[in-house]
């Protein structure tokens, strides 16, 4: 059995982070979204790995290389446009040849990851299977329906309309029948060969497709909210342990994690909390879920339930809470004593200020 990673597309969901930069790559716990997808593929026993890359594909190549130090070996497939999930199993016809494989959309996250799924894909070996969850408000997600057995009745992608509260996860099982399936469908009304139209295709021609439905996930719909929210889950599970400097006056309280190189310093950081490698952070308080990534400056502020991104400085920050902050940001203390905000905010960003 193989694997096909979807890692490309245009990241606008996630703006303003993904303006600049793969949505796959947005750190939860200071790790890539995609490196917990390639981790629960290779923990679920595939070796071969297809990667789908787009117009982000340097970003992607740069951070996941030969796979190697996944236990995987990545064979990486260049998509011109983003044309759609279909689309993305058309050109991945030659990698796949005439295997079984598990999709896998790389801006996923699934807790508990797809050893189960996949296990049970392989003992049933249906035609092809999906993964759903329940989900409010559905609309943004393909929407299955089922019928009293539990079996998939019909899939539609993102409606206005839901008739379930099903949303189909980035996860999908498949044998070669879904070669068939991709080649028989057209571009949906957003001009994307839809996944979600080949598998009811196959539903059409009375193949066998199964579904499970899990708890426990999460996809970048561009909602920080729910950014912060699985930062913090994961946070809550990380292996706490100290590799920087930290001097005699910080106070270190609960699950925290400090990797290779940071210095602390007259600061008090409460977890559960990951401060990234070459991280400085002086005479500030950390508090609880809180991810700090690599090379970052966090002095005389205080910061909580937040995400920070790499190369970026929080200076005299009183105080920060429920933030996402973008690579390379600065939040410095105003010259003179103002009580102006002077912003520099890249487009589609939001502040919020105590009025
Ligand atoms: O995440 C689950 C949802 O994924 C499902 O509920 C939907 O049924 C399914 O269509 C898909 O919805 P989105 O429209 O939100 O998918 P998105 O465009 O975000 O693409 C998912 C991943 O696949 C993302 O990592 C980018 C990558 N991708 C996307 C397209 C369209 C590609 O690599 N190539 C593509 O052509």
């Amino acid at each position: 059995m193989k694997a096909l990673v979807l890692a490309g597309g245009t990241g606008t969901r996630l703006r303003p982070i993904t303006h600049t930069s793969a949505k796959q790559l947005v750190p939860v716990a200071n790790k890539p979204v995609l490196f917990y997808g390639l981790e629960a593929i290779a923990e679920s026993g595939i070796t071969e790995v297809g990667v789908v890359v787009g117009d982000t594909a340097d970003e992607i190549r740069g951070a996941v290389g030969d796979g190697s130090r996944f236990g995987i070996e990545v064979t990486y497939i260049s998509q011109g446009a983003p044309l759609g999930l279909a689309h993305a199993v058309l050109i991945a016809r030659d990698f796949l040849g005439d295997d079984d494989f598990v999709m896998y959309l790389g801006d996923n996250f699934i807790v508990g990851g797809i050893t189960d799924p996949v296990a049970d894909f392989q003992s049933g070996r249906p035609d092809a299977s999906i993964l759903l969850t329940r989900m409010p408000d559905p609309r943004s997600f393909g929407v299955a329906e089922l019928d009293s057995g539990g079996q998939v009745v019909s899939l539609t992608e993102k409606p206005e309309f839901p008739k379930s509260d099903l949303a189909l996860v980035g996860v999908y099982l498949f044998t070669p029948a879904i070669h068939d399936a991709v080649r028989a469908i057209t571009p949906s009304q957003r001009g994307e060969l839809e996944i979600t139209h080949a598998v009811q295709w196959l539903i059409d021609q009375r193949r066998d497709v199964r579904s499970t439905t899990i708890s426990g996930y999460w996809k970048d719909t561009g909602n920080v909210t729910d950014m912060l929210e699985v930062n913090r889950s994961v946070l809550e599970g990380i292996e706490p342990g100290v590799e920087g400097t930290v001097d005699d006056s910080t106070e270190i309280i609960g699950r925290v994690r400090i990797e290779k190189g940071p210095r602390i310093s007259s600061s008090r950081i409460v977890g559960p909390a990951i401060i990234g490698a070459s991280t400085v952070v002086r005479d500030s308080y950390i508090g609880p879920f809180t991810s700090i990534s690599e090379n970052s400056r966090i002095e005389d502020s205080e910061i909580e339930y937040s995400i920070v991104l790499r190369d970026s400085a929080l200076v005299g920050a009183r105080r920060v809470d429920a933030s996402l902050i973008g690579r390379g940001v600065r939040v410095l203390p105003a010259p003179r004593n103002s009580f102006a905000h002077r912003l520099v905010l890249g487009d589609h960003s939001e502040v919020q200020i105590p009025s």
